[in-house]
Parts: structure tokens; C-alpha cells; sequence
């Protein structure tokens, strides 16, 4: 099992993964217009944090570090329908804050969380309380009235991941 994070860097292993996970987005998540799901998993300015086993993409999230504000929106979140519940969300959860701390210098992650989504985000320490002050994201996310805004505050030193 590995945990990696790649963005559309050109490199053709990474567009192999990338389309993979943009693929089990678009089965898990029905209700986002795939065209949308193929641009943000495609644009340089997003990364995707992935489960792989056996050379198959499990599962991932893709998001988007806005390193000057020091936090990150996560736009998709999803493992293949086969896995679910195996305790592969919320190691990946732990690689995506470990990484976002220590390579982007994040301090907390916004997502717009879809209703069903609501209980695996709060396992994940997300709140529907925003702490973050509005000047920090106001303007850098878009508002999307399909979900409900959730916070996470990553851990300044806590090791997430072994
Ligand atoms: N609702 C409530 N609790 C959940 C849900 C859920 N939908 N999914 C998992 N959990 C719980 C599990 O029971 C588990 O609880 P436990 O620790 O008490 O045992 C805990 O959350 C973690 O479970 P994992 O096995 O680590 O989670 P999993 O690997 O299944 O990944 C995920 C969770 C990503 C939500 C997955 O089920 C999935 O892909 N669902 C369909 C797509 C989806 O809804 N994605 C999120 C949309 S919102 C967004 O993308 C911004």
C-alpha cells in the first residue's frame, strides 16, 4: 500500500494516476458534472493525495493549498465503492494533513462536504464552526450551495502518519 501525491506535472506515471482517481471521482461522486471533476483533478494549481495498492488507484482527494492564506480547500474526496469502510478514508485523510503541513505550510483545510459525507469529516476532526477568519478565505473559495462548509485545523506537530 502506498500513500503519494501528485499533481499534472507532465509526468506520464502521474497522469495515469490522476486519471484513475479522476475516474472513481466520477463514480463516487454522481452528482458533480464530470467536466468539472476532469478540470480540477487536471489543473496545475490542484494536488491529489492517493491511496495505491497494487498498482491500482484505491482512492484519494484532491485539493487546492492556497500556501499565502496557509489553507487548503478540498474539492473531491473519494475511495472506489469496493473498499469503503476498510479504514482507507481516514489514512488518507492523515497523509493529506501530514503533507499539507510539512510540503505547503498549511495550518487548516475547508470543504464543502456533501450531506452523507457529513459523519466521515467530523471522524476526520472537522467542525461546521469555521474558526478561520473570514479575511483568510474570503474570496479564495467559491461558494457552492451543494454541501455544507466544513474546517479542520492540522496539528502543528503531530505526527500523523507513521
Ligand atoms: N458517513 C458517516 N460515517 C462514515 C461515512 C459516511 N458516509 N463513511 C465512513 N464513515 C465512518 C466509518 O464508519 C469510520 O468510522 P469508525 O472510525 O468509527 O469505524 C470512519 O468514518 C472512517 O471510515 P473509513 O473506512 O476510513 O472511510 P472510507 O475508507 O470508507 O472513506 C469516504 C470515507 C471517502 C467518505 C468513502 O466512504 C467514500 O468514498 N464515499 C463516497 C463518496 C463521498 O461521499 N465522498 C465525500 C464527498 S464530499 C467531498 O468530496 C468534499
Amino acid at each position: 500500500l502506498k500513500f503519494a501525491c501528485y499533481s499534472n506535472d507532465g509526468v506520464d506515471e502521474h497522469m495515469v494516476w490522476l486519471i484513475g482517481l479522476k475516474n472513481i471521482f466520477a463514480r463516487q461522486l454522481p452528482n458533480m458534472p464530470k467536466e468539472y471533476i476532469v478540470r480540477l483533478v487536471m489543473d496545475r494549481n490542484h494536488k491529489s493525495v492517493m491511496v495505491i495498492r497494487h498498482n491500482n488507484v484505491v482512492g484519494g482527494i484532491t485539493y487546492r493549498p492556497y500556501p499565502s492564506q496557509k489553507f487548503g480547500e478540498i474539492a473531491f474526496c473519494a475511495i472506489t465503492a469496493d473498499e469503503q469502510v476498510k479504514g482507507y478514508g481516514t489514512r488518507l485523510m492523515n497523509h493529506l494533513k501530514q503533507h499539507a503541513r510539512d510540503v505547503d505550510g498549511l495550518t487548516h483545510f475547508l470543504t464543502y462536504a456533501d450531506n452523507n459525507a457529513v459523519g466521515y469529516f467530523i471522524k476526520q476532526g472537522f467542525t461546521k464552526e469555521i474558526h478561520l477568519e473570514k479575511d483568510r478565505w474570503q474570496g479564495f473559495i467559491k461558494d457552492y450551495d451543494g454541501g455544507i462548509l466544513m474546517e479542520c485545523k492540522i496539528h502543528p506537530k503531530l505526527p500523523y502518519t507513521d
